[in-house]
């Protein structure tokens, strides 16, 4: 059976400022040594500054997008080699919010995963289904199309993180059925091996997202194929992220 270390990610998305980074140290102090990778991706302001402050941590630091091309004429983008060069191990790419604000397609969000590989990040590509697509029936539809159209053939267990954050879920503080967590998890994990093998598919990590809370994180952790969790509002705080983070270690088992 193949052991998948947990990983909890937190996105900050459009929040922090640099006295916000004391949250960062907070949590670096009551986690030296934990049971699972710690990922924080601030606004991209932050990250020179946050991957300064959690040098020496357990905590590792990441983007919220980048540009498919290395360089060149994209005013207001940020290269996958610029969020390296900020201490960057990690991108989150094809976010819900991107995705809808943005109008990004999955063949986008491939080009911008191939250029993550590239530079030597590690891809957390995100899918999931709207309300209207749950309620129609097509939610393994929807995911099952997203993830072929946005995940690279180069991918490993160390170079790809795969997050299924139902776009109804995110930011409401409502969750799906643990069943529904369940299915869509184990729907992923054999999608994944029959594309990429049994080591690869095994290898890869699949996290939930969406309202996923102090409350309700170790009933999700418990599900199958759940290997951690990309939070959003409840990753600002240490307070909050700390205790998602020990519910995590405490399902490494
Ligand atoms: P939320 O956001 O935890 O605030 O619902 C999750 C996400 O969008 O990654």
């Amino acid at each position: 059976m193949t052991t998948r270390r947990k990983l909890a990610a937190g996105n900050w998305k459009m929040n922090g400022l640099a006295a916000d980074l004391a949250e960062v140290t907070q949590l670096a102090q009551a986690h030296p040594a934990p049971g699972c990778d710690i990922l924080l991706c601030p606004p991209a302001t932050l990250l020179d500054r946050m991957s300064a402050a959690a040098r020496g941590s357990a905590i590792a630091t990441g983007g919220q997008d980048c540009h498919a091309r290395a360089s060149g004429a994209h005013t207001g983008d940020i290269s996958a080699a610029m969020l390296v060069d900020a201490g960057a191990s990690h991108v989150i790419l094809g976010h819900s919010e991107r995705r809808a604000d943005h109008g990004e397609t999955s063949a986008q969000v491939l080009a911008k995963a191939q250029a993550a590989l590239s530079a030597g990040l590690c891809a957390v590509v995100c899918i999931g289904e709207t309300l209207d697509q749950r309620e129609a029936g097509e939610t393994l539809g929807v995911i099952g199309d997203q993830l072929a159209g946005s995940v690279p053939e180069a991918v490993t267990g160390d170079n790809l993180v795969v997050a299924y954050e139902p776009v109804w879920a995110i930011g409401t503080g409502k969750i799906p059925t643990l069943e529904q967590i369940g299915e869509v998890h184990d729907f992923l994990r054999k999608d994944l091996v029959a594309r990429f093998g049994e080591t690869t598919g095994n290898a890869i990590r699949l996290l939930y997202g969406g309202s996923v809370k102090p409350a309700n994180a170790a009933e999700i952790f418990a599900v199958a194929n759940v290997d951690g969790a990309l939070v959003g509002g409840a990753s600002l705080k240490a307070a909050d992220f700390s205790p998602i983070i020990a519910a995590l270690e405490a399902s490494q088992g």
